[in-house]
């Protein structure tokens, strides 16, 4: 029993760490890049019009990267985030969640 619980701590520590390296997301690079983004949700993400442009700020990281990935593969709402992820490389993604999950809320 207590091995088991090791072994998955021990599991979850190397997962978070290698998803880490691979997403690679630097927030002042997506800082650069989250000027459009701002014009709609707001800046740093905290939009000023939550009901049609959803906050970013503080969201966690793997919930904005998942969201961006599934935009740009169409598994999300047409509309412009789904135009917009298109133009957005994987490691464009992975800064920009990471710039705006360190945002402030
Ligand atoms: C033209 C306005 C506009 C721009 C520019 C824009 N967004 Fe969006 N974004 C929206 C709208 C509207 C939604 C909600 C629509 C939906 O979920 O289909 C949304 C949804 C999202 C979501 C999902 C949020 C959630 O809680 O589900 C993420 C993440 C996101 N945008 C990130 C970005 C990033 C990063 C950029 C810059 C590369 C960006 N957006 C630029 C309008 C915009």
């Amino acid at each position: 029993m207590r091995k088991g619980v090791m072994s998955v701590g021990i599991a979850a520590l190397v997962m978070g760490f290698s998803s880490a390296v691979v997403a690679g997301g630097d927030p002042a690079a997506g800082k650069e890049k989250a000027g459009i983004c701002e014009s709609c949700h707001g800046p740093g993400g905290r939009s000023l019009d939550p009901e049609n442009n959803p906050v970013l700020a503080g969201k966690s990281e793997a919930y904005l990267l998942k969201a961006l990935k599934e935009f740009k593969e169409g598994k999300r709402s047409p509309g412009p985030m789904a135009a917009l992820c298109q133009t957005l490389s994987d490691q464009d993604m992975a800064d920009l969640a990471a710039y705006f999950a360190s945002q402030k809320p």
